[in-house]
């Protein structure tokens, strides 16, 4: 239980209810999120029990355990550059993450002061266009997410942090609930519900499924290592497949009910799918200041959703650390302090983004769209490929059943995916997307 609730926390978090109502926005809804649940499924499913199972058995930081497991296994000790793709997806990850996290401090602060209280669309949309387009307002926000993360990492993480997963990831449901009950009420939500569910596969193109494929990814927080990292305190009679089911349940159903919450206010208040990171910014503070008791709903559900951020950070931080610690004999405080630091710094980069350097673009857009797609679109479904190829082909196969039971059905089931069906899907998308 305190393994699936840590798992959860890193799972649940900003890729839910910020980045998938925006990403499928963007994406044109429809053919978009049909993909990424059969990425979740198919894919996601197998590389995060691939995942645990390599932590499990190698007791390690990322890094170390695929060199260890590369060796026991007769392949190469050079498996550990997977983990250390890991190590950097995370730190590149939590520099723009890290951003957005401030945002929804701001928000706490935003809502609590009644600044959304009756507000239209246009004064919401431009209280945010005001706020990002400060940097030195959003860069504030990054410097408080990232103290506080460095904080609970520095002190050793984890303790209470279950109970707060306990109660945080139900008490965000509630709310999300209460916003798809005004949603419902909004006259729209047929025509939320139509975007999200209608597909229209002529304009779906690789792009679109590669940005669907990372989300699966980012959202479930596969492929870098994190969850191999929390494997490695994982109890061995424990199931994986079980925990691996609950935590994709539980995240892809809280993502699909932000979704159902945001496009019918979207559609209700003439803004569009496609408004980008904003998105959930421009859509939640307007629900919640025409309801009664918005000031107080609109606080508590941006406390949430901090705390959310805040636990998927330190998951994103694991990593990392872990491999400081245990390669450089620094202390859990010097390491983290480090790894901090880095983190902050780089992410000024994205909090210049949205302002100074809005107009500076390159390849995928800004600077923050371009470390977003190198990671989530590159750099995880890449990790995936090579964590699934490792754990499908390189263990043999009395080592994988040995984790996972050898339960006939089930065990068939993720074998056949961890070698065939994600490797060669995650490899096709890439391809045809990328080249
Ligand atoms: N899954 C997190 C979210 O949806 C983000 C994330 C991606 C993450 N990779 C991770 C969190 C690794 C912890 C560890 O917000």
């Amino acid at each position: 239980m305190a393994f699936v609730l840590a798992v959860t926390g890193s799972a649940v978090g900003l890729g839910n209810i910020w980045k998938f109502p925006y990403i499928a926005g963007q994406n044109g809804g429809g053919a978009f999120v049909l993909v990424y649940l059969a990425c979740v499924v198919l894919i996601g499913m197998p590389v995060m029990m691939s995942e645990i199972l390599i932590g499990r058995r190698g007791r390690r930081n990322p890094v170390a355990t695929m060199e260890l497991l590369g060796k026991e296994e007769g392949s190469s000790a050079n498996w550990k550059w997977v983990g250390g793709m890991g190590v950097v997806a995370g730190i590149l990850i939590l520099s723009y993450y890290s951003v957005i996290a401030g945002w929804t401090l701001a928000y706490i602060v935003k809502s609590a002061t009644g600044v959304f209280a009756g507000a239209s669309a246009e004064a919401v949309g431009a209280e945010f266009s005001g706020f990002v387009g400060n940097w030195k307002a959003i860069g504030l926000t990054h410097t408080i997410f990232m103290a506080l993360s460095v904080f609970v990492v520095a002190r050793g993480v984890e303790r209470g942090l279950e109970q707060a997963v306990r109660f945080m990831v139900p008490a965000l449901l509630i709310l999300m609930l209460l916003l798809l009950l005004y949603s419902i009420n909004s006259g729209y939500f047929g025509q939320g519900v139509a975007f999200m569910f209608t597909p229209n596969f002529e304009l779906l193109t690789w792009g679109s499924v590669l940005a669907a494929l990372g989300q699966a990814f980012f959202t479930l927080s596969i492929g870098m290592g994190a969850v191999m990292a929390y494997g490695a305190y994982l109890p061995e009679e424990t199931s994986i497949t079980g925990a691996s089911a609950a935590v994709v349940t539980a995240d892809t159903g809280i993502a699909i009910l932000a979704g159902l919450a945001i496009f019918p206010l979207v559609f209700a208040n003439g803004l569009t799918p496609a408004d980008g990171p904003g998105l959930v910014f421009n859509t939640l503070p307007l629900a919640f200041g025409q309801m009664s008791g918005g000031v107080f709903f609109s606080t508590i559900f941006f406390v949430l959703l901090s705390f959310a951020a805040w636990t998927s950070a330190i998951g994103l931080m694991e990593p990392a650390v872990a491999w400081i610690v245990e390669h450089f004999h620094k202390t859990r405080a010097q390491a983290t302090v480090l790894i901090g630091g880095l983190i902050w710094v780089l992410g000024f980069g994205s909090v210049l983004s949205f302002n100074v350097l809005a107009d500076t673009t390159f390849l995928a857009g800004t600077l923050f769209d371009n470390v977003d797609y190198l990671t989530s679109n590159i750099m995880l479904p890449l990790g995936g490929l090579l964590i699934t190829v490792f754990a499908g082909w390189v263990m043999c196969r009395n080592s994988t059943s040995d984790e996972l039971g050898n339960s006939g059905m089930l065990f068939k089931a993720w074998r056949m995916l961890a070698r065939f069906i994600a490797p060669i899907g995650i490899l096709i998308v890439l391809v045809n997307a990328v080249l």
